[in-house]
């Protein structure tokens, strides 16, 4: 209500309300490179828009005359009560769209009671982004990587921060094949973006001040470098530098980093170790059919996102809705589903709780809505979500997130 009185005439919004647009006006505060690699994804592309079209499959059919005056959006999760079924999904480098970054998404989050999943890749080390939440709930995101010491210290950190759940991603042991960075030639954390996690981490810092210094680029141990560097010498143009990282131990910091960031051997059993090191939930992010769904649910895991990480990494990859019925029937309430990639109102929510997720994460958008209105603007986009989450809800005879996903209310679009 207050959204609409607020915006018929009185006080025009910081933000669109349409997802297409608030990316357009993201485009206008951002650097190419920034923009690109925030709404860039694998490939051609493909599975960033299956993402999209994979909601079109589905169409809700409302339940008239249930009375839906008095309505609650709310949901638990983990121990914690939410305001509404949404999360923020762990967007690294927010450095690239505001100064605040995390700062300014965490603030946003812990005023609209939307819990916030830092990302291990963050511009502002946890403890920082905790410290701007109060007791607003908060996750960890982790990119398990080569060090286990390391692994331990960040699970360290996360549970001292308040975190209530470690979420694992899985699908980005390596970048995917990004062409809108490949053609600029860009790649933030060779500018040292990205990196405070890290850089904060006394097990990692102590690891690089233990490093032999070699002080010059890295011989390409991320395929991604070099095929960007390759690209940018075949065009001639600058290609990625360290000119702005002007210490050393910065350098060195960098270069540990980019070898030391994932384990692309990294196995089922290994997870063993974070359940040993971690009474807190385990999710594993980046799940995509139910046997990989049901093997988790074998290795005690608490959750899974079902997620392809918004297109960016296997052009191709099965849509998140598609891909969510045989999930849901095969873990058959056993552990809790959330999914993202592709969520861009609160009405693509109200389908995937239908379809049977416990929640969704918003990825790309609260980032849009930060470098358009930095506090202010995610605020803006979480109310955005929630309103349109809950006038769906109530349009379509539901008065609860249970009673979403317990209703008939929606019909593959074929059928219609
Ligand atoms: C991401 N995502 C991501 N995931 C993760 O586990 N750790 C991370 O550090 C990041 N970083 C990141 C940066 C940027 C710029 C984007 C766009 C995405 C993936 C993110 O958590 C989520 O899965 C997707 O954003 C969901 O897709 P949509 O809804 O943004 O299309």
């Amino acid at each position: 209500k207050s959204i609409y009185l607020g915006g018929s005439g009185r006080k025009r919004p910081l933000i669109s309300t349409r997802a297409t647009l608030l990316e357009e006006q993201a485009r206008g505060r951002m650097s190419a490179e920034a923009f690109a690699y925030i709404a860039g994804g694998a490939g051609e592309e493909r599975t960033m828009a299956a993402n999209r079209s994979a909601f079109d499959n589905w169409r809700i059919v409302p339940h008239y005359l249930r009375d839906v005056e008095s309505r609650d959006t709310s949901t638990e999760l983990f121990g914690d009560r939410l305001a509404a079924p949404f999360l923020l999904a762990p967007i690294g480098v927010l450095e690239m769209a505001h100064a605040q970054a995390d700062r300014a998404v965490a603030r946003a989050a812990a005023a609209e009671g939307v819990p916030f999943i830092f990302s291990n890749q963050a511009s502002v080390p946890m403890e920082e982004t905790a410290a701007c939440m109060g007791d607003s709930p908060r996750w960890f995101q982790l990119y398990w990587s080569k060090s286990n010491d390391v692994v331990a210290s960040f699970v360290e950190r996360a549970e001292r921060c308040g975190c209530s759940a470690i979420a694992v991603t899985l699908d980005t042991t390596m970048l995917g094949w990004r062409p809108r960075d490949l053609d600029l030639a860009f790649l933030p954390f060779l500018r040292g973006q990205g990196i405070a996690q890290y850089t904060s981490d006394p097990v990692f810092m102590q690891q690089v001040s233990e490093r032999p210094d070699s002080g010059r680029p890295p011989e390409a141990p991320l395929n991604h470098h070099a095929i960007g560097t390759a690209i940018a010498q075949a065009r001639n143009v600058p290609g990625p530098t360290f000119s702005n990282l002007k210490s050393g131990k910065a350098r060195r910091a960098v270069q540990h980093f980019i070898e030391t960031y994932s384990r692309p051997s990294l196995t089922w059993d290994e997870l063993a170790f974070l359940r040993e090191h971690t009474k807190l939930p385990i999710l594993l992010k980046g799940i995509l059919d139910a046997d990989n769904a049901q093997r988790a649910v074998d290795h005690g895991i608490d959750g899974i996102v079902v997620s392809n990480h918004g297109g960016r990494q296997v052009d191709g990859a099965v849509a998140t809705l598609d891909a969510l019925p045989d999930i849901v029937r095969a873990v058959d309430g056993r552990m809790k589903i959330l999914v993202d990639s592709g969520i861009r109102s609160g009405a693509d929510a109200f389908k995937a709780i239908a379809l049977g997720a416990d929640a969704v994460c918003i990825g790309r958008p609260y980032a849009y809505a930060l470098a358009v209105g930095g506090e202010a603007g995610v605020r803006e986009c979480l109310q955005n979500f929630k309103a349109d989450f809950d006038l769906t809800m109530g349009l379509s005879g539901c008065c609860s997130v249970s009673e979403i996903r317990e209703g008939s209310t929606l019909v593959e679009s074929s059928a219609s």
